[in-house]
């Protein structure tokens, strides 16, 4: 039994409140505890982190780049990292281990970005005055993470948040906090400078959150979750007209076209939906397939989801884990129903799993309305919701009729055809041919409602820098 206790500095404090349990979704049962802070904490965290943040503004990019290059070491050779995510999380250990190392690689991108984080020199039209423009650090980051990728949503933001020069206050989900604190003690161990990384579970977000921001040194908010939640953040945010970076819910469609290979794009809707135990926020959502292959498309994937061993993710043979809690598993099981009740039909699965966990079966639906609750509401658990289509002209209308725009796929022989239609839907990321695009190395996010901001690529270390422009007359 783990009882954690929570990092602000250097210290790891307890507080005086009680723990908050930890459970393992695949039994329920309690594997620990952790010590939490209220908005009290909150607000102290912030102060720290800008005595923190004014030291590490002055260290060299060089300096700050090779403190991350020995995260990225450390967080790589960590034998206990991914035992605790599948622990906590119960994705399988295979996911866990691939989490780590996606996790990592947050880490080494960024060290690369530390050094060429570059400015501009230009000249005003009249030729008269230079315009001179950089990128300075922006002071406190308050980060706020969701528990399906505990270790790697707190790695995207942190690594280019340290990288341009900040400090950050992290609010970890009340799933996966040990996740979260592990991985602080693996940046203190890599050298990261006291007060620089502080993360503070909590029993009560609002309060916490809205002490956090109200702090003077605050000057950007950075959310992963969903999108009721980043509503509120953002209107929280605005009140003190705080930078931010949202990455939010999604609604991915994942196309089929007549000319595709069905093999592949079976392989592909299996990684697109069931990677990390389908519990992703790029997870393929609707399925549009041509008519011309629907039943040989729906049959495979049928045929794939059954192949899904749903069970503990530290059993080497399970290749789902459970849902997140007993709540997540009954709304996945209440949008089956639904959709089952306005006509659906059930391939496979259809149900929760009887037991101490909470799993869900593998389930494929065909038949499915375009307006099917199932098709409007992010599932996030492993049911895969068929749709025929016959033109593409209706499909495009169909998959772009949301508020959400994360991510998309399209399988195609046609190269021109799937582009096209990558260019025609309105998401921020689009697989070609690939069920996976998450890439430390290439810009994540949204469109619409599913976020503001990129993480990732060149683009994600700037969400984390001012632009100052320097009129200069010389
Ligand atoms: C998410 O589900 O929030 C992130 C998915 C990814 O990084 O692949």
């Amino acid at each position: 039994m783990f009882e954690q206790p929570y990092l602000v500095g250097a210290t790891w404090a307890t507080g005086e409140s009680e723990c908050l349990p930890v459970h393992n979704p695949a039994t329920g049962e309690v594997i620990g505890s952790v010590h939490h802070g209220g908005p009290a904490e909150a607000a102290a965290a912030v102060d720290v982190a800008a005595q923190a943040q004014r030291d590490w503004s002055k260290r060299s990019p060089r300096e700050r780049s090779e403190i991350l290059r020995r995260c990225f070491e450390l967080i790589s050779s960590d034998a206990g990292l991914a035992d605790l995510i599948t622990l906590e999380h119960g994705k399988p250990l295979s996911d866990a281990k691939g989490e780590v190392a996606y996790s990592a690689e947050f880490f080494r991108w960024n060290a690369e970005e530390a050094v060429r984080i570059s400015g501009t020199m230009g000249s005003s039209p009249s030729g008269n005055n230079r315009i001179l423009v950089r990128h300075p650090p922006l002071g406190v980051v308050v980060i706020v993470t969701p528990w399906n990728f505990p270790a790697a949503m707190i790695a995207r933001k942190v690594a280019p948040a340290l990288a341009a020069g900040n400090a950050v206050v992290i609010k970890p989900a009340p799933e996966t906090p040990l996740t979260a604190l592990r991985l602080g003690q693996i940046l203190l161990d890599a050298g990261v400078p006291e007060g620089l990384v502080n993360i503070i579970p909590t029993s009560d977000a609002a309060s916490w959150f809205d002490a956090a921001v109200e702090q003077q040194a605050t000057r950007m908010v950075s959310f992963t979750g969903s999108t009721a939640v980043g509503r509120l953040l953002l209107a929280r945010s605005a009140e003190r007209v705080l930078k931010v970076a949202m990455e939010l819910g999604g609604n991915a469609p994942f196309v089929v076209f007549d000319d595709a290979d069905i093999e592949a794009a079976v392989e592909g809707a299996m990684v697109a939906k069931m990677r990390h135990s389908a519990e992703t926020c790029t997870a393929a959502n609707r399925f549009f397939v041509h008519r011309a292959v629907q039943d040989e498309f729906t049959e495979g994937l049928a045929a794939a989801m059954r192949d899904v061993v749903a069970g503990p993710g530290n059993d080497p043979n399970s290749t789902c884990g459970p849902m997140i809690t007993p709540v997540a598993q009954g709304r996945i099981d209440e949008l089956v129903k639904a959709s089952v009740a306005s006509g659906a039909s059930v391939v496979t699965g259809g149900s929760s799993i009887d037991g101490g966990g909470y799993f869900y079966q593998p389930t494929v639906l065909a038949n499915v309305a375009g307006d099917d609750p199932v098709t409007t509401a992010e599932i996030f658990g492993p049911v895969a919701p068929v749709i025929g289509f016959d033109s593409t002209d209706e499909m495009i209308a169909m998959a772009n009729n949301t508020e959400a725009g994360l991510a998309g796929y399209v399988y195609s022989a046609d190269l021109a055809r799937a582009l096209s239609t990558a260019e025609a839907l309105e998401v921020g990321m689009v697989g070609v041919n690939r069920g996976a695009m998450s890439d430390p190395a290439a810009p994540f996010g949204g469109v619409k409602q599913s976020g503001l901001g990129r993480e990732g690529g060149t683009e994600g270390i700037y969400e984390f820098c001012e632009t100052q422009y320097i009129a200069v007359n010389w």
